[in-house]
């Protein structure tokens, strides 16, 4: 049996018994979900969703090693981590053979808030500093402690920022303060960096860290650009801080080529400390810090125990394990390549055709369609883009729109996720754009474009061969390396939406 009440009264008992802050995705008519199985999601009345947007059912939902591991784990013990266990140490033993050498030393939570929390705490007990270098619009958990260095959060609630916080630019190349036409985002992004440590020093404050996402999420999936994580190393490091890499969002394989997205910014870039979370336990909560082993003595010779009752349980690290060995054993960062290329070229053909696609960005499975009103201008589409994951809905395709304007589609879906999927997602947004572009009144086709140069490099042939890895490489500075300028004639889409379309 699948469900408990009608659809009807699970929502009003939700309205009832709930906090009123915890939203549901579709808040205008939401989903009930009553199971899921690989990339898909079935509603009570067996309706079937695609599943874009779950990155936490990181090998599928429900996998069935993942659930049999659980399962036998829990019938024979599950037990906090103060006695000897073989299932904590062969994780942290398996965890960090996926991670450079010197990043060795684990401590396991439940969360990635509580990861986070953790982190800032042996950062701050390394060298006795306090303050923190975030980026703007980054989100790294739900703590106190966390939203205080998330300005996603604090920027919209009454929070004001603390002093010790200090909120750099986004190292966004597409809308961000340098673009893709500057000579050397990278550098000029570190700079920003480098001139809020100066500041920080003038007013006789102290860099404890600086913490990014690998590649931000939230933030609307932005990649950094090549060489930016080096020049900041480099500067937080001469200021006595370390680097935190939040790999909640991007970690365990979602980028292909690499474990680790901080892993595609180059061997010589290490962070000192690494965070991660959500597809860890494919939905379990499991999460963890890793660190080096001179942040861990720091801490210890702090003389205060870390305990956490359920983090590293035998339960959490089972599964764990089990979802490290489907990684390796289904070749999922394969088809994260695979797939991903092969979608970010379908969504590149899509950007010839629409003239509401701004920007198609990501790396393996974790791809941005940026929407504008305005080519040129990059205004960002936010209620287009509303429009369109309800529409998606309808069509049942689940994504979801992110980042400071809630103009960016997030593609995030599991990494299990097929060709077929794939382009059964791309028909469905083509054939919406092309509605939304008609009502609208908006020229959309390629006669407009036929002479505009573009943003986005497009392949040069169909795809034909989904094996062969030979389209644009993302893995060098992909957001610049697979653009140029696109100055575009077109108007902005002038007429406004009807409520009811959104
Ligand atoms: C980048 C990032 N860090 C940390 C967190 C917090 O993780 P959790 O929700 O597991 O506490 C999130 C959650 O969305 C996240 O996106």
């Amino acid at each position: 049996m699948c469900e408990l009440y009608s659809k009807q009264d699970t929502l009003a008992l939700r309205e009832k018994h709930v906090g009123p802050s915890c939203k549901v995705f579709f808040a205008a008519d939401p989903i009930k979900i009553v199971r899921a199985q690989r990339q898909y999601m079935f509603d009570e009345k067996g309706q079937r969703y695609l599943d874009c947007i779950n990155n936490v059912a990181h090998v599928g939902h429900c996998h069935p090693e993942v659930v049999k591991a659980a399962f036998k784990q829990m019938e024979l013990l599950n037990t906090n981590s103060r006695f000897l266990h073989d299932n904590m140490v062969e994780y942290a033993k398996r965890l960090s053979a996926t991670l450079p050498e010197k990043l060795s030393v684990c401590y396991f939570t439940n969360s990635g808030s509580e990861a986070n929390d953790l982190a800032l705490r042996l950062a701050r007990e390394f060298q006795g500093h306090e303050d923190v270098i975030t980026l703007d619009h980054a989100y790294h958990g739900h703590l106190s402690s966390l939203i205080e260095i998330s300005p996603y959060k604090f920027q919209k609630g009454k929070d004001v920022k603390k002093e010790f916080v200090h909120v750099a630019p986004t190292p966004d190349t597409y809308r961000g303060k340098y673009r893709d036409d500057h000579p050397d985002p990278a550098s000029a992004y570190a700079e920003e960096v480098k001139k809020i440590i100066e500041a920080a020093h003038h007013s006789g404050r102290k860099i404890a860290a600086f913490i990014a996402e690998s590649m931000q999420s939230c933030g609307g999936q932005i990649i950094p650009p090549a060489g930016y994580f080096q020049k900041v190393a480099e500067y937080v490091h001469n200021a006595g801080g370390v680097f935190i890499a939040d790999e909640v969002q991007v970690g365990f394989g979602r980028v292909g080529k690499y474990f680790w997205s901080f892993q595609m910014h180059g061997e010589d870039f290490v962070p000192d400390i690494v965070t991660m979370g959500k597809p860890m336990g494919n939905g379990h909560p499991i999460a963890c810090v890793v660190t080096t082993r001179e942040i861990a003595e720091a801490f210890n010779n702090s003389g205060m125990e870390y305990f956490n009752t359920y983090g590293g349980n035998p339960v959490s690290c089972a599964v764990g394990l089990a979802v490290l060995d489907v990684i390796q054993n289904e070749d999922l960062q394969g088809n994260a390549t695979r797939v991903g290329n092969y979608l970010i070229e379908l969504l590149n053909r899509q950007k010839a055709k629409h003239i509401l696609i701004g920007d198609i960005r990501g790396i393996g499975l974790f791809i941005g369609i940026d929407l504008v009103k305005d080519q040129e201008k990059r205004t960002p589409a936010t209620a287009e883009a509303q429009h369109i994951i309800y529409k998606m809905k309808e069509r049942r395709v689940l994504l979801s729109a992110d980042g400071p304007h809630r103009n960016v589609l997030k593609v995030k879906p599991p990494l299990c996720f097929t060709e077929e999927d794939a382009k059964f997602m791309v028909d469905q947004l083509d054939g919406i754009l092309t509605v939304l572009e008609e009502a609208t009144g908006t020229e959309s086709e390629s006669s407009i474009f036929a002479n505009t140069p573009c943003r986005t490099k497009m392949p040069e042939k169909e795809h034909g061969d989904p094996l062969s890895n030979n389209t644009t490489d993302h893995t060098e500075n992909p957001s610049r390396k697979r653009n140029g300028m696109c100055p575009s004639k077109h108007a902005p889409l002038s007429k406004k939406l009807s409520r009811h379309d959104r």
